[in-house]
């Protein structure tokens, strides 16, 4: 392309232009004005399978399935109207196909000479995952829903159980074996009770205010919720916990909805090596902030995907393990209570987020 453009001596820009649309994660190609390949970035290499050199010997239309080209327009209704824009199916080399929106625009020079025509192509696979992720959280909410009112069930049988122990106790104070039986059995429906409790308040949403509270409260309560999978995946939890921490000014329920997102996905990466160890910390940090870091002895994560673990949508778990939108739910919860979230990950070690708030004052 940019024969004009070399022309004027300017070679530098078109490769810099070049260079640009190799970044991109769509697909873009230039073509000739009889359909040929011209030049293809990787992300098209990519999406059909072909390479550079195989794709420039091709005709545009041999990318698309025989079916979906019938609906690609001519060379010259192109050049008329300047761009095009459509629904194709490509067909990659390996002979599977995939859906795509296609742009195309005709490019001139200064004079109205054409020069080339560009492709633009959006996968839309892509798109149509991400309306699949969008049921599966309708799906969770619905769950959530659900839960409560389970929950709400069970509550009352379990009131009744702990009144009734609580009776058998203070009329069995003088059969020590008994009266230990009697007590692990209250223990353990207060246990059921308090998970209950929290189930309930946290499918319950979030009301959206933000009041003074302790951060150490918060991930209690979020471990209240999951020690006992955690235990049962081989995971040890360590905490460490600062006493009189400053408050902070936060929403319990969203920030509880955090926690619970970084525990879930602790165990998710250290359940792929048999399990390990979750470390929480929480400690005041000079001059006015609250710090809270979580480890864990997972798998830790590469570069290339610690990158992009805020975007939404971005898991690498498969379907019905991930949705890919716990931790940018959690970034932009964090955001809104005017903190920040950053995380350090060696691949096969383990990873730590660091979560920090300003105190409330
Ligand atoms: N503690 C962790 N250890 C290793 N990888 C992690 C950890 N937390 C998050 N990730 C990576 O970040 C991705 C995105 O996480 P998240 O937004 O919670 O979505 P999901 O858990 O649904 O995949 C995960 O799929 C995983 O690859
Ligand atoms: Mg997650």
């Amino acid at each position: 392309m940019g024969d004009k453009i070399q022309q004027n001596g300017d070679i530098y820009q078109t490769k810099e232009l070049l260079r640009v649309l190799s970044c991109l994660q769509h697909p873009v190609a230039l073509l000739n004005l009889k359909g040929t390949i011209k030049w293809a970035n990787p992300a098209l290499e990519r999406l059909c399978g072909y390479n550079q050199e195989e794709l420039k010997r091709k005709k545009i239309t041999s990318l698309y399935s025989k079916e979906s080209r019938k609906n690609l327009p001519k060379i010259q209704e192109i050049l008329t109207k300047d761009s095009w824009q459509g629904d194709l199916v490509v067909l990659k080399k390996d002979k599977t196909e995939s859906p795509v929106s296609v742009a195309l625009q005709v490019i001139r020079d200064d004079e109205g000479k054409l020069l080339s025509i560009l492709k633009l192509i959006q996968e839309l696979t892509s798109q149509k995952a991400m309306e699949k992720q969008l049921i599966q959280s309708e799906k969770l909410i619905v769950i959530g829903t659900l839960a409560a009112g389970v929950a709400h069930e069970l509550n009352q049988p379990l009131m009744v159980i702990r009144g009734y122990t609580q009776i058998l106790l203070s009329n069995h104070q003088n059969d020590p074996e008994l009266k230990d039986s009697l007590k692990r059995i209250e223990g353990q429906t207060t246990r059921m009770m308090k998970i209950i409790q929290h189930l309930r308040n946290f499918s319950r949403g979030s009301t959206g205010m933000k009041e003074p509270l302790s951060i150490n409260q918060i991930i209690e309560n979020a471990f209240t919720l999951l020690n006992q999978q955690l235990k049962a995946h081989n995971i040890e939890v360590i905490k460490e916990l600062t006493q009189d921490l400053p408050q902070i000014m936060a929403d319990a329920n969203q920030l509880e909805q955090v926690i619970i997102n970084l525990i879930v996905n602790a165990r998710d990466a250290l359940d792929q090596k048999g399990g390990g160890e979750i470390k929480v910390v929480s400690r005041f940090k000079k001059p006015d902030k609250v710090e809270i870091l979580f480890s864990d002895t997972g798998i830790g994560m590469p570069p290339h995907i610690k990158n992009h673990i805020f975007e939404p949508f971005f898991t690498t778990k498969e379907a019905g393990k991930g949705t890919g939108l716990g931790l940018s739910i959690s970034h932009r919860i964090i955001k809104d209570h005017r903190g920040d979230i950053s995380v350090t990950s060696t691949e096969g070690k383990g990873t730590t987020f660091v979560l920090t708030f300003p105190v409330y004052k």
